[in-house]
């Protein structure tokens, strides 16, 4: 195993605490991820101040954690990586903290990562350590869209792969983009409604298969193009960083609606957790919740279980219909699909049927990876780390930082 090109990869921009150790952005030697879930599943999502007191006390021993396992010394490593955002600001400061402050110590280059490029790299890290191991070349895909689906996005991508002065760098622009909530998050969000952990996501997945996916007709309204935006300024900042105005609507996601017919469901039909329970103390209404997945097969009515199917069903329905009009209107014939979500099974099965019937190439990171990892960022940083392309010791967090134009 080659142990050149070793790069220290540290994610912190939400809940997971990680590090990692990658050789020349395709060997992982370590990928170290401390979950915060259970300092959050109290209170059924991520609380800021919570997540930043987490990393804190995380950060070192993950990072120690990442170098022990890799069987290196913070002496052999070439480059420090770190998420710089978009994330939580508190929480991405330290990461970016700490790696500044070992990056000075020990006399190496800094490397900034987008969190949102470090989702694609977890599929690129797959392909070219599979590549390595093969002796195949690994030469980037000219047409590609990414998908990134997590807690955080729902975002598509035309990556392209630009070599310049004999290094390979990707350039990114936006094709498509949810207008409110994330896939990832209308998942956490109806998985809160039924009264399941967060994050809810792994526990619609696992229910689902035992609902009928047809029994709720939920329906995706087309987006219309928001003509009124047209040669505006946006006055938000995410909407600064990712203008809608010049994207095709085709591509344009929107995940709040269903979720609020999800609510008006469970309300007409009494799945919750009553709305008493929704006004008991957080202690008391975890106490009844479910620890295992069989557990929560038996807890769940057939009504649910046809109800979780059938959200499951139409989201992932909404993700694959757009990704799919997007690279066929782009031209592109290779798919990446990745992030949180991008661990669902009935989205991996789904997606791929689809590609293989259009005759499309799609990839996936591993289950380890399409969540947030450090190993991802470590392999984000090899092109930049090749190009020279450091960051000053003045790096700061960029909660709302964009991805491509
Ligand atoms: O990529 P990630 O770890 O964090 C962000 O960058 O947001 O994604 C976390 C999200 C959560 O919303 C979680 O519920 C969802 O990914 N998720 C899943 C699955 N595993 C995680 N959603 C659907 N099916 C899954 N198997
Ligand atoms: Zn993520």
């Amino acid at each position: 195993m080659s142990t050149t090109g070793l790069i220290l990869g540290i994610e912190s921009s939400c809940d997971e605490t990680a590090a990692a150790i990658v050789s020349r952005g395709s060997q992982t030697l370590s990928s170290v991820v401390a979950s915060q879930i259970s300092t959050h599943a109290r209170f059924g999502g991520v609380v800021p101040e919570l997540a930043s007191r987490e990393h804190l006390r995380a950060i070192l021993p993950v990072v120690r954690a990442a170098i022990s396992e890799a069987n290196i010394s913070l002496a052999d490593l070439d480059a420090i990586a770190v998420t710089s955002g978009p994330g939580l600001a508190g929480a991405l400061l330290v990461g970016i903290t700490f790696a500044k402050s070992l990056a000075f110590a020990l006399g190496k280059p800094l490397i900034a990562v987008n969190h949102l490029e470090g989702h694609i790299h977890a599929v690129l890290l797959n392909q070219r350590q599979q590549a390595t191991e093969s002796n195949a070349s690994s030469d980037p895909e000219e047409n590609t869209l990414a998908l990134v689906v997590s807690g955080g996005h729902t975002h598509l991508y035309r990556a392209t792969p630009i070599t310049a002065n004999n290094h390979l760098a990707w350039h990114y622009s936006l094709v498509g983009r949810t207008l409110d909530d994330a896939a990832g998050e209308a998942y956490d969000k109806v998985a809160k409604l039924l009264g399941l952990p967060y994050p809810g996501g792994p526990w619609i997945d696992a229910l689902a298969r035992f609902g009928d996916p047809h029994a709720v007709p939920f329906a995706f309204a087309q987006i219309k193009q928001k003509l009124h935006l047209v040669g505006k300024t946006p006055r938000t900042k995410a909407a600064k960083t990712a203008p809608v105005a010049n994207l095709d609507p085709h591509f344009l996601f929107s995940f709040s609606g269903i979720k609020t017919a999800v609510l008006r469901y469970v309300e007409l039909n009494h799945l919750r957790v009553s709305m008493e329970d929704a006004k008991l103390n957080a202690e008391s209404r975890f106490a009844r919740r479910p620890e295992t997945h069989a557990e929560a097969l038996a807890l769940c009515p057939q009504i649910s279980l046809d109800l979780i199917a059938s959200f499951q069903h139409a989201v992932v329905g909404d993700l694959l219909k757009k990704t799919f009009a997007a690279a066929e209107s782009l031209g592109c014939t290779n798919l990446l699909v990745t992030g949180g979500v991008a661990a669902n099974h009935e989205l991996r099965t789904r997606f791929t049927a689809e590609a293989n019937a259009r005759g499309l190439q799609i990839a996936f990171p591993t289950f380890a990876l399409s969540t947030d990892n450090a190993a991802m960022i470590a392999a984000a940083a090899w092109p930049r780390f090749v190009a020279n392309e450091f960051a000053p010791l003045s790096l700061s967090a960029e909660p709302a930082l964009a991805l491509g134009r």
